[in-house]
């Protein structure tokens, strides 16, 4: 690395970025990086049944109806920006989620979602919660959302329901050794964790 920064130091800015890509390139890593920061938090909002991980039946929607996980996500996600996709945002009850920003994923520019505003991609809806002032969005699924922003989270809430549900759609494994849990309540068949990413 100390090469680099001297072989650097010589030249134009622009050559310093084509440099810099080819070195990356060489050594395998990938450039830029997107990597969960503690000081951009970012949150993941999701219940899930266990065993499985069900988070969604056939024909969309939960698979279950527990008030006291609904009353919690009101509590969690209040105020903040949360981020969806568009699936997601057709299965909600309400729309858009009252006393929230609404930031609905599709990759087809054309779709408008009254109350919400449309984002192409996962990142930029991330950037624009965070331009609005939003210290931690917060991504509330479906499936398809959750594999691409788990590794970019750095706080988890789940919740368990300890239920046995058929479903079409999951969330992903979670390595619990990457994750702290800094707090848990048990209430009946629901468990409300919440975890905090290791090391970053
Ligand atoms: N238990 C829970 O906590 C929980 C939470 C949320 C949802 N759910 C359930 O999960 C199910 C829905 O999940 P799902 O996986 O089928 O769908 P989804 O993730 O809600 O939505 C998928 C759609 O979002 C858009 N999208 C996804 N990733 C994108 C990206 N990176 N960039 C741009 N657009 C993107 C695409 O829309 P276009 O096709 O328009 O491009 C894609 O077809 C429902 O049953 C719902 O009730 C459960």
């Amino acid at each position: 690395m100390s090469v680099l920064m001297l072989v650097l130091v010589d030249i134009d800015d622009g050559k310093q970025v084509f440099l810099a890509r080819s070195f990356a390139l060489l050594f395998h890593c990938k450039f830029p990086r997107v990597q969960p920061s503690k000081l951009e938090k970012l949150a993941v909002v999701v219940a899930y049944s266990l065993p499985g991980r069900v988070i969604g039946r056939d024909g969309g929607g939960l698979p279950w109806h527990h008030p006291e996980d609904l009353r919690s996500f009101r509590e969690v996600t209040a105020g903040h920006t949360v981020i969806m996709g568009r699936r997601t945002w057709e299965c909600l009850p309400v729309r858009p989620l009252p006393e929230r920003r609404n930031l609905v994923l599709s990759r087809n520019p054309a779709l408008h979602f009254p109350g919400a505003e449309t984002c192409p991609t996962l990142l930029s809806a991330i950037a624009a919660a965070r331009a609005g002032g939003d210290p931690c969005p917060m991504v509330i699924g479906g499936g398809t959302v959750f594999e691409e922003a788990l590794p970019l989270a750095t706080v988890l809430y789940i919740t368990e329901v300890y239920e046995t549900h058929t479903g079409t759609t999951f969330f992903p494994p979670v390595d619990e050794t990457q994750w702290e849990e800094v707090s848990h309540r048990a209430s009946g068949p629901l468990k409300f964790r919440v975890l905090e990413r290791r090391n970053i």
